[in-house]
């Protein structure tokens, strides 16, 4: 088994962290926010013209195999390790460059990217707030956290993902600590991991020493082995073990474990939707759709998020749009046009059956673009109820395209004679 990196140090006192007053361009240096494998995060402030005074949240790449200089600049420690730091640099600048991108609410925003001390710094938004998995711990250390609750995390975070799928960006990382809670509830996803696993990548490649970079409990299967296929249902096993520890106050057994295990013939994850006490609080096709998420095999695994989503329950906050007197139609029509109109897409290449074996995920990358409705497999639960409120739209629309064109050419006919 390769060397795993299982999660952020503390690290507060590390005294390879910059200096608290420290001047990078017009950012100053606060205090650390965090130590990951890869880097470090600061809060900073920056002053305005006006006066005022702006915090942000800095990344400064800073992975095993580099350390400080009394100058501040980062160096290698060996002549083996400073191939790697040129290609991690390289990858942590095209991961700021992706992100960039990814505009979008429940998604940290990237607002600049600078090289300085021989490393790169990501200069991000800086959200006030408190970390999902600490909320977690606090508020329920034991799970039980009402469905509505989920919910209202969980789509969002859900729209942000989908977001970045479509630019081609996966998070890989997606665990409480890197689940983000506003003030005003807004779920954010931080520390997209692309760089990470792209570096690894790498090392493999030239036969450095091997390092795969996976949460336990959070990170499937897929992403402990190099050939791993990842895809929107690497990032979709991970949500559902958010859910997880959300329900049960704790992550799901690894997925090593669980392979380890199932070769012998039982797989250590207990199914949710067959928890008696779990049934009590949470609705069935929430529990089967979490259990689906959570699937060893890929290809077993929801293939999209729009399919996944289209088999959870409704939220509140989805179904808050009021239409008076009409809880039937509720439910389909307060769902954005554009959720309609994918869901007939998902309809549509379910049933062309493109499937994995066909498309390229031969490797880790930004910029693959290898998710979206296209992907399409097995899947456990059967395929969804096309929905006839999108149906109707799309043909309502096409008649409407219809008619518009058919005037253009009576008008011109009366025009010219
Ligand atoms: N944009 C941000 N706004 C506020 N806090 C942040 C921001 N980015 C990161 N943090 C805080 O710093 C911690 C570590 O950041 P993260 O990006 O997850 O890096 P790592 O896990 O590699 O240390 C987060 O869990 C969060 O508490
Ligand atoms: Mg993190």
């Amino acid at each position: 088994m390769p060397h795993l990196f299982t999660g952020a140090r503390d690290t507060h006192s590390d005294p390879r962290a910059l200096p608290r007053g420290t001047k990078l361009g017009q950012y100053k240096v606060e205090r650390v926010l965090g130590r990951g494998g890869f880097g470090f995060t600061y809060l900073a402030t920056s002053k305005e013209r006006d006066g005022t005074v702006s915090k942000m949240a800095i990344k400064e790449l800073f992975p095993d195999g580099v350390d400080r200089g009394s100058n501040q600049e980062i160096y290698p420690i060996n002549k083996a390790e400073a191939e790697m730091f040129e290609d991690a640099r390289n990858r942590f600048h095209a991961e700021a460059v992706a992100l960039k991108k990814c505009v979008h609410p429940n998604i940290v925003r990237i607002l600049d990217y600078f090289s300085w001390n021989n490393t790169g710094y990501i200069i991000m938004a800086y959200e006030e707030g408190e970390q999902l998995g600490k909320y977690l711990k606090k508020a329920f250390p034991n799970g039980g956290a009402p469905q509505e609750w989920i919910l209202d995390i969980i789509y969002p975070l859900l729209d942000g993902l989908s977001h970045a799928h479509n630019q081609g960006v996966f998070h890989r990382d997606i665990k409480p600590a890197n689940i983000f809670l506003t003030a005003n509830n807004r779920p954010v996803l931080l520390d997209f991991g692309a760089a990470k696993q792209l570096n690894q990548s790498h090392r493999h490649r030239r036969g450095h020493n091997s390092m795969l970079v996976v949460t336990e409990g959070y990170g499937p299967y897929e992403q402990y082995t190099y050939e791993g296929m990842i895809g929107a249902w690497t990032d979709l096993y991970a949500m559902g073990a958010v859910i997880h520890t959300m329900m049960v106050g704790r992550c799901p057994p690894s997925a090593y474990e669980r392979e380890y295990k199932a070769q012998g013939g039982r797989d250590s994850y207990e199914r949710l939707s067959k928890r008696s006490a779990l049934r009590q609080i949470y609705s069935q096709d929430f529990l089967a759709a979490v259990d689906w998420a959570l699937e060893r095999d890929i290809t077993r695994r929801p293939q999209s998020n729009e399919l996944w989503r289209s088999r959870l329950p409704q939220s509140r906050k989805l179904a808050t749009t009021v239409v008076p007197d009409s809880r039937t139609i509720l439910q389909k029509v307060t769902l954005p046009i554009t959720k309609l109109l994918t869901g007939r897409l998902t309809d549509y290449t379910r049933s062309t059956g493109t499937t994995m074996a066909g498309t390229a995920m031969t490797g880790p990358g930004i910029g693959m673009g290898m998710t979206g409705p296209g992907m399409t497999g097995p899947g456990e639960l059967p395929p969804p109820v096309p929905n006839p409120a999108g149906r109707s739209l799309v043909v309502g629309l096409i008649v409407l395209g219809a008619a518009i064109v058919l005037g253009s050419i009576i008008l011109l006919i009366v025009e010219t004679y």
